[in-house]
């Protein structure tokens, strides 16, 4: 709910557990002056006492004696005006200057969420836009505040008019800005590289500031656009946690910074290194959207309030709750060594043990053998694929089987046809040397002869077969950051047109084929955020597919992600990514802890395996609803210790899914429990494996014994409430 009090110039902002109020100062400055647990309307003009001002603050013109926006709570921050924080913009005029000072003009209430002009955004809710114009350089800003009654997650973002006459240009345009009351805080970031994605780090909040933040053009596997702000002393499942993500896919930073008073700001958005717009008089620029989280009950309430509104507001509607598709990918059964007769007894083998997908990975085109060619040749590769799809289609087809494919739109291999028509559609510079990675160059996604090009390919494949699942990989990061069709000036604004590029591809294919299943993917989970789940389902989580490993990378990634959107997958041992052998049991368990799959080949599996994955495909779709919809609890962290243990519990309390993994066995350990955490205290659960029934309480208060297990054993319980 959105309120403004006309008489104290205050607006309130509620959502189901949390208030935010903002306070258009005298002169015009918006302030904040309350984010955190709800509260009611009363004039909170008490807060607006006379210290706001210290020495060597400098005081803006028109505030008399008192004010100064060095030391405010700054909803969007100017620069050169006496804030020394981090500003919120960096408008340059026609002369150079690039001081700016915001006052409030108007604002709006409005049923809905603000359009963003081709990126990703949240849907529904209820918003405010409130209008600030720069007193300097005639500059509009909007900021836009969208609510969910149902939801703890504030959205916000901002637009940038040039409301003069000449052109301005943006050296940095932040999301949004934030300033909280001076308070002790640790800060929670998800950083880690490929294979090892999303690992937590938490550390004190001293005074300066800690930025994370990608410059690789992509949200990247070295740090995910997640932040989150913990009341010192708040943990799991206590205390206020603040969480930040941003809803966008290219470089990116988010920043936490401590003031000389002690007050907290976190700002971000689009990463300002080797970042400008050209902004002409009355075009707008318009700034990824921020998902801002309140808990006031831990890192568990914030991270199970993300996961709702990611499934309410951000994930396509048209699949976020429908059953996924349990899928073999053929990447590790077979690398680039396949034909038609592999792919068919592939599927013979994965149809017989109730897999319903095959995914047809990397090298079914051009003339892909290995990684060193024909990305960009989006053609079937008869010589491999004997007759083209068809066959392996109509195959999987009398088997009752689906069929994806893989594409990586967004790349050209230097050894392609594509390549050889088009050195200039690569970023860089045609006649200058460029970065290879994984021996392949980025296509410039700026370029719209180049987004036609590849829309052109995968249309033509799409329409011409019965395809219902696509496997949309980006396997490199950005070099060069130059385009041949920009103007000089207009150089720094590559990054972001780049990932406009992307989204604008994305959003025209899922248009043209609506009924394919996109799944997201870069080299594993480089790219698994907030921009990217608009648009997918569903993530391929990491290349490593290792039980252990999983089960940290699908902890961490639950910080600020659904269960749904991680694509978990079983593989053989000893596994490809670490070497470490895992028992079978185990990797199925903690790949049903998300969209379950297999990316093996069936065939070359053990009777008792292949008995174990029917087991598999039947517990998960038992307990898909859970994983589609269920809450989250963490109850063991493998960061911490030896033990990995969650629980999914559904919303009405009366199904529970528990999961849980010994990573090293030790002998004597028989007194140890593992209390559950989420069921309802009164209610009698039925646990299946151990033949128990207990009430909520004791199985929260007094524990389960944790089973004896080997080294990196899992043990799964399935809880049902009993009458
Ligand atoms: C990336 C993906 C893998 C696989 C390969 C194919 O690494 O993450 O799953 O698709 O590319 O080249």
């Amino acid at each position: 709910m959105i309120v403004f009090h006309e008489a104290t110039r205050m607006f309130f902002l509620h959502g189901k557990n949390y208030s935010c109020a903002l306070r258009i100062h005298p002169a015009g400055y918006l302030c904040n002056f309350h984010f955190g647990g709800r509260i009611g309307e009363d004039d909170l003009a008490y807060l607006d006492h006379s210290a706001r001002e210290l020495s060597f603050s400098p005081i803006p013109p028109d505030v008399g004696n008192y004010f100064s926006l060095d030391v405010s709570a700054n909803e969007y921050a100017g620069f050169g005006q006496g804030d020394f924080r981090s500003p919120s913009v960096l408008i340059v005029r026609e002369n150079g200057e690039r001081a700016s000072r915001f006052v409030y003009t108007s604002h709006k209430i409005y049923g809905g969420a603000p359009d963003l002009d081709g990126l990703p955004s949240a849907r529904g809710g209820q918003t405010l836009a409130i209008s600030l114009k720069d007193v300097l350089s005639g500059a509009e800003i909007v900021l836009n505040y969208t609510v969910y009654e149902d939801s703890d997650v504030l959205v916000r973002n901002a637009e940038i008019r040039n409301g003069g006459k000449t052109p301005v240009t943006l050296l940095r345009a932040d999301s949004f800005c934030l300033d909280l009351a001076a308070g002790e805080y640790d800060v929670l970031r998800l950083h880690g590289r490929h294979n090892m994605e999303r690992t937590p780090e938490r550390t004190p909040l001293g005074h300066g500031s800690i930025r994370i933040g990608s410059s690789r053009g992509a949200s990247s596997h070295q740090m995910n656009p997640f932040l989150a702000l913990l009341e010192r002393g708040a943990g799991e499942d206590s205390g206020v946690c603040l969480g930040f993500e941003l809803l966008y896919s290219g470089s990116w930073t988010l920043e936490a910074e401590v003031s000389q008073t002690g007050s907290v700001r976190v700002c971000g958005g689009i990463n300002d290194l080797n970042f400008s717009w050209e902004l002409g008089a009355g075009r707008s620029f318009i700034t990824p959207q921020v998902a801002i989280c309140y808990s006031a009950r831990g890192l568990g309430e914030m991270s199970r309030s993300f996961a709702d509104f990611f499934r309410e507001h951000v994930l396509p509607e048209k699949f976020v709750y429908s059953p996924r598709p349990v899928l073999v990918n053929n990447w590790e059964a077979t690398y680039f060594d396949f034909d038609r007769e592999k792919l068919c007894a592939l599927a013979d083998e994965a149809a017989a043990l109730g897999i319903d997908t095959l995914v047809l990975d990397d090298g079914w085109f051009g003339k892909r053998n290995n990684d060193r060619t024909s990305l960009g040749d989006w053609t079937v590769n008869e010589t491999k694929l004997d007759g083209g799809l068809d066959p392996v289609i109509g195959h999987c087809k009398r088997l009752g089987m689906k069929f994806g494919i893989w594409f990586e739109p967004e790349m050209i291999s230097k050894e392609s046809e594509l390549y050889r028509a088009h050195p200039d559609w690569a970023i860089g510079r045609a006649d200058v040397p460029r970065c290879e990675s994984r021996h392949q160059y980025v296509l410039d996604m700026t370029r719209e002869e180049v987004t036609d090009y590849v829309f052109g390919c995968m249309s033509e494949i799409l329409s011409r077969h019965e395809i219902s699942y696509v496997k949309w990989d980006m396997n490199r990061h950005i070099s060069e950051f130059y385009s041949s069709r920009l103007p000089a000036e207009r150089q720094g604004e590559f990054a972001h047109r780049y990932i406009l590029g992307v989204y604008g591809l994305i959003g025209r294919l899922q248009a043209a084929f609506p009924n394919v299943f996109f799944e997201g993917c870069s080299g594993g989970g480089g790219r698994f955020d907030g921009g990217m789940l608009c648009y997918f389902p569903q993530f391929w989580t990491s290349d490593d597919t290792d039980a252990y490993e999983r089960a940290r990378i699908q902890w961490g990634t639950s910080y600020g992600y659904p269960l749904s959107a991680m694509s978990c997958h079983v593989s053989v041992c000893p596994n490809h990514q670490t070497g470490r052998i895992t028992p079978f049991f185990s990797r199925g368990a903690i790949a049903s802890l998300g969209a379950t799959g297999y990316e093996l080949d069936p065939g070359r599996l053990s009777g008792e395996e292949k008995r174990q994955i029917k087991e598999q495909i039947a517990n998960y779709r038992e307990i898909e609803a859970l994983i589609l919809r269920g809450d989250l609890y963490r109850i063991a962290d493998p960061f911490a210790g030896e033990l990995f243990c969650v629980a999914v519990v559904s919303k009405d309390k009366a199904r529970a899914y528990v999961v849980g993994m010994r990573v090293h066995a030790v002998p004597g350990d028989f007194d140890r429990r593992v209390r559950l955490k989420g069921l309802a205290p009164e209610k009698r659960y039925a646990v299946e494996e151990l033949s128990l029934t207990l009430r909520g309480d004791t199985l929260m208060n007094a524990g389960l014994l944790l089973p004896r297990l080997p080294d990196f054993g899992c043990w799964v319980w399935h809880l049902k409430e009993t009458s």
